[in-house]
């Protein structure tokens, strides 16, 4: 059970304690920051409001912790995040349950979220040994007018402190796709976990301190976006942020000095139907795509661009499949849980009532109990209203009818977002042409969207993100690279 066990450490019976200098505390704010469940609608936990001094506290054990760890030998760092994937797992049972309570994910998904995360950091560690392991040689006399008189020895070292800040959606997954990245490539890092899912992050934590982890090397500070948010993200102690969320992200990059940053800021993601798909495997992946965890993926299907002469047929399908989706609270393992906030709510609402008065056509009849949002397809949608271009978040998917492919690109690359999108059909070559003309990180073919797996390259163009994802991309984006120039008096050519 979650704050208690293993995990007894991390609450004080009334709040949920931070983690700094491997030791869970209290803050000296004497506050809490409550987090709400999203199916009851009260409040579930609390957590401390951590201050700016703590953020100091944080930043400069971070840095101390840091020079040591870059020294400790890269299968010993490899070591320990196997060990703390395997305690990760081992505890997935009460983290799944604070996923459950906190953000409202279905009790399976929240299961898988748990594992998904220590397969990611296993992977981690194995990749970062052999990726980190790996140096350039260079010689000189490659380049016109030089002998081979200078040897350059190229190898990556850690940028210093990161700053991770995940998501509600994935508080436990995109928090470790930060974590372990890196640590295995020698850096030291500060999360800022998200209010609703904070109580998931920081049993995830306490995995990573049962593992043995330096003190220092990991802290887990929780509050108040307006008390520690800028402050942390213009922190001068931070080398590096790697964000997951929402607009929020375009203004830190905005205020951000001069480091290296990794966004990923959500998305619009497009379905294109072509007349030869298969309509039975399009309106499958709608439904995983549109309504799994209620829309609240920045890879959902986020519009569905038809082509006229098949959009009966595949409405139709969609609706049948909907019709099916169970709807309630997220322990009975329902399909459609209620979404993360009333605020998230309300917008949501907002969009359909757009929708309405501008003539969409409804599938279903809009239904909502307080945060739950029935799942709602929306056809005939235009280009005049906001379901269109906004991201709902939620479990509400309009339908575009298209009568060219042209029509369907150009809506696609008319997105402020361009994270990932889809294409149907059954013609290999059209769907590489339409995959070429989409302006996004990723376009799956005859799939729905998705970041994983986890170590797939996972990037978003325009106001999706800046920087690539994926385990690889990210242990490299969390490195600089350091050359070191040997300088010979003659030229000397091997076995010359
Ligand atoms: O919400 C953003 C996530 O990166 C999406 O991940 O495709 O595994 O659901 P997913």
């Amino acid at each position: 059970m979650a704050g208690t066990g293993v995990f007894a450490d991390i609450f004080d019976g009334d709040a949920y304690k931070y983690y700094s200098d491997g030791e869970w505390k209290k803050s000296s704010s004497g506050k809490t920051v409550a987090i709400i469940n999203p199916t009851t609608r009260k409040t579930q936990y609390k957590v401390q409001a951590c201050t700016q001094e703590e953020v100091n506290k944080v930043m400069e054990l971070a840095k101390t912790a840091q020079k040591s760890w870059a020294k400790t030998p890269l299968w010993k760092r490899a070591e320990l995040l196997h060990k703390a994937a395997a305690i990760l797992k081992e505890h997935k049972a009460p983290i799944a349950e604070c996923l459950v309570k906190e953000i409202a994910k279905p009790a399976k998904d929240s299961v898988t979220e748990v594992v998904r995360s220590g397969d990611l950091v296993s992977y981690c560690a194995e990749e970062g040994v052999r990726i980190l392991g790996e140096g350039k040689f260079l010689v000189s006399d490659s380049f016109p007018g030089n002998e081979r008189t200078k040897y350059c020895l190229t190898s990556k070292v850690p940028l210093g402190v990161i700053l991770a800040i995940p998501p509600f959606n994935y508080p436990v997954n995109l928090a470790v796709s930060k974590i372990a990245p890196a640590l295995i490539a020698g850096n030291s890092l500060v999360l800022k976990p998200p209010t609703q899912g904070a109580v998931s992050c920081l049993h995830m934590v306490h995995c990573f301190h049962l593992a043995g982890f330096p003190n220092g090397l990991i802290s887990c500070v929780t509050g108040k976006g307006s008390e520690i948010g800028d402050f942390l993200t213009m922190h001068p102690g931070v080398n590096c942020i790697s964000f997951t969320g929402g607009d929020t992200g375009i203004a830190i990059s905005k205020k951000a000095g001069m480091i290296p940053l990794q966004m990923e800021l959500g998305g619009k993601d497009a379905c294109i139907v072509l007349e030869d798909a298969d309509l039975d495997l399009v309106a499958s992946n709608i439904i995983k795509g549109g309504f799994s965890y209620s829309g609240q993926r920045c890879t959902a299907v986020k519009v569905v661009l038809v082509m006229e002469s098949v959009a009966d047929a595949l409405v139709e399908k969609v609706k049948a499949k909907v019709a099916k989706l169970t709807v309630g609270a997220p322990e009975d393992d329902s399909d459609i849980t209620p979404v993360v906030s009333e605020s998230s709510a309300n917008f949501i609402e907002g969009l359909v009532k757009d929708a309405k008065e501008k003539g969409a056509t409804f599938c279903q009849e809009y239904k909502r109990e307080g945060n739950l949002i029935w799942p709602l397809l929306l056809d005939n949608v235009r280009p005049d209203m906001r379901i269109a271009w906004e991201e709902p978040f939620g479990p509400v998917l309009p339908v575009i009818r298209i009568n060219s492919i042209e029509e369907g690109i150009h809506h696609c690359n008319a997105s402020n977002f361009g994270l990932q999108g889809c294409v149907f059909t059954k013609d290999v070559n059209k769907a590489i042409l339409i995959s070429d003309a989409m302006e996004t990180g990723t376009v799956q073919i005859n799939s729905a969207p998705a970041r994983g797996p986890d170590h797939f390259p996972f990037q978003g163009l325009k106001d999706s993100g800046i920087g690539s994802q994926g385990v690889t991309n990210s242990i490299n984006m969390m490195t600089k690279i350091k050359t070191t120039v040997i300088n010979l008096p003659t030229p000397s050519y091997t076995m010359g």
